[in-house]
Order: C-alpha cells, then sequence, then structure tokens
C-alpha cells in the first residue's frame, strides 16, 4: 500500500492508473478503523480497480467542546488494517495540506444540515461537506463509498453531489454491528464496562419502533415518544427519536413508503447516533 500526505503525490499516483485506464473508488474516513470501515473498503474492491482510503480528523467538522482533541488517532493499527484489505493508497493529510489558513469557502446544504444532528451540533453538516467535497476535487474518484450508519451524513453528501453536478457516483454501505446490534463505531471506545452493555439498547428500540411502524395502528408521533420514553428509563438522554422519509429526512407521514428512523442519544458523556432504513 502506497502512503502519501501531500496532494501532488496523490494526483500524480492517480495520474499513472489514469493514464493505464484504472478507474478508481474512494474511502473517506476519519480512521480509528474497525469493521464498519472495512466493509467500505471491501465494498470499494469490488467496484473499481483501484481504492483510495484517506484518514483525515476534520477540524472544521467539530464544534467547541466537542471530541477533537481527544478523538482516537491509532495510525499504525489503521494502516496495517488497510494493508491487511488490499488498499492502493492511503491519503494522510496534515490539517495545513487540506485547509489554506485563510480559507474562506464553506460548502453548506441547507435545511438538512440544521435538522437532527445538525440541531445539536450546528455547523457540524457544513464541516463535512466542505472537507467531502474539497477531497472529491482532491481525488476526483469514479465512486465514494459512504455508511449508513451515518445516514443524515449520506443524505447530505448525495444532496450536495446533486446540487453540484459533482461527477462522483455515491454508493451507501450497510451498517455493520456487533453480536449484541450495537452499531460499530469509533466513539464506542468513549463508553464505560457498565455502558457498553446498555447501550445496543438504543438499537432494540429502534427495531420495535420499526416493527410498530410495519404493525400499523398507531401514530409516528405516539412510536417516537414511545421509544424516547424508553431510552430515558434504560439511562440514556435522548437527542431525538424520529420517522422519517428516506429521500430527504423530512417527518413522515402515513403515505410515505420509503422510511428510515432515526435517533441519537447520549449515554453518559459518549453521543450514539443509530437507524433503520425499510421500506413498508
Ligand atoms: P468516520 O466516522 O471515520 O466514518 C467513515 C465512514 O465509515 C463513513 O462513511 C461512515 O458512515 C462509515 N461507518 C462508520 N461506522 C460504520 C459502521 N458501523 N458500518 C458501516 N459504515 C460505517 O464519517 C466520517 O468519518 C467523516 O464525517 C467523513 C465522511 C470522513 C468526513 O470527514
Amino acid at each position: 500500500m502506497q502512503i502519501v500526505n501531500t496532494v501532488s503525490e496523490l494526483r500524480e499516483v492517480i495520474r499513472t492508473w489514469r493514464l493505464a485506464g484504472e478507474n478508481v473508488a474512494f474511502v473517506p474516513t476519519m480512521g480509528n478503523l474497525h469493521a464498519g470501515h472495512l466493509q467500505l473498503v471491501n465494498e470499494a474492491k469490488k467496484t473499481a480497480d483501484r481504492v483510495i482510503v484517506s484518514i483525515f480528523v476534520n477540524p472544521a467538522q467539530f464544534g467547541i467542546g466537542e471530541d477533537f482533541e481527544v478523538y482516537p488517532r491509532t495510525e499504525r493499527e489503521d494502516r496495517e488494517i488497510l494493508d491487511a484489505a488490499n488498499t492502493d493508497l492511503l491519503f494522510l493529510p496534515a490539517v495545513g495540506e487540506i485547509y489554506a489558513p485563510d480559507a474562506k469557502t464553506v460548502v453548506t446544504v441547507t435545511e438538512l444540515s440544521d435538522l437532527y444532528c445538525g440541531a445539536s451540533r450546528p455547523g457540524h453538516f457544513s464541516g463535512v461537506a466542505t472537507v467531502v467535497c474539497k477531497l472529491f476535487n482532491i481525488v476526483q474518484p469514479d465512486a465514494a463509498l459512504f455508511g449508513l450508519k451515518d445516514f443524515q451524513q449520506l443524505v447530505v453528501i448525495r444532496t450536495m453531489v446533486r446540487d453540484l453536478n459533482i461527477p462522483v457516483e455515491i454508493i451507501g454501505v450497510d451498517t455493520v454491528r456487533e453480536s449484541n446490534g450495537l452499531a460499530m463505531s469509533s466513539r464506542n471506545g468513549y463508553l464505560t464496562g457498565a455502558e457498553k452493555s446498555v447501550a445496543p439498547k438504543l438499537y432494540q428500540s429502534l427495531c420495535v419502533a420499526r416493527d410498530a411502524v410495519l404493525a400499523g395502528g398507531q401514530s409516528y408521533a405516539d412510536i417516537e415518544q414511545q421509544a424516547i420514553l424508553f431510552l430515558q428509563k434504560e439511562g440514556f438522554q435522548p437527542d431525538y427519536f424520529c420517522v422519517c422519509r428516506s429521500n430527504d429526512l423530512i417527518k413522515a407521514t402515513v403515505e410515505d413508503a420509503d422510511l428510515v428512523l432515526l435517533a441519537a442519544a447520549k449515554l453518559g458523556k459518549t453521543r450514539l447516533i443509530d437507524n433503520i432504513y425499510f421500506s413498508r
């Protein structure tokens, strides 16, 4: 696996691949890789001749008082994982390689960025959209892969790509879970031993709510309220729990068929998000 730190080196490698007629799939990450990230790499390998992974803990998507400083950085282990997964190239830029100190341009996907996670993390999705747009311009991949785990992020990126005519195919990949149902996440490492046994109840609450939606007979507001009460009883501080339309994340009505249940809740100091995507 080649490792490059600069945009110019990266472009040089990609140029030689392009000259050989090879296409490129791209997996952007913030590192501390787990089986969820690996699933994206494996899917990427199925879609393209070459796979590029980036690791960049993007300061622009962390708010004041969030975990940017303590976000787990495990470069050596990450390199070994990617090497074993036959990644062709790892892009590992420093902050100064991505952001000019006087950068003035920000990409904001309006409205969508203010909902759900965006409401409790102001500026977060502009930070994500800006860095992903920049990474797309740097790598110019044919396809890029994102996890359904971060469903709102995926919808923000799909919308940005559509609105800005970015010529990259966006591929969503199913959430990889622990055997107890907990969605894998770099932030799960913040959970204490006791919290680890409670955390899977977030997914449980989503499964119960999905079954209630499919069974019919209850309003979506009641289903959401019951889930919030259940999570509070189990020791979470719920942020939101919402039955939404999967394409634009507007609150669903009984007429809508393609749905996603979005949930976020704090457990102690750790903020967990999860969702279930289904049709009725
Ligand atoms: P990060 O949290 O490192 O996640 C990188 C990619 O892995 C994202 O597309 C995310 O949805 C996916 N992912 C994380 N956990 C997963 C799981 N359990 N199953 C499947 N996929 C999973 O998301 C980011 O980084 C950043 O916001 C980024 C897009 C890189 C922009 O900075």
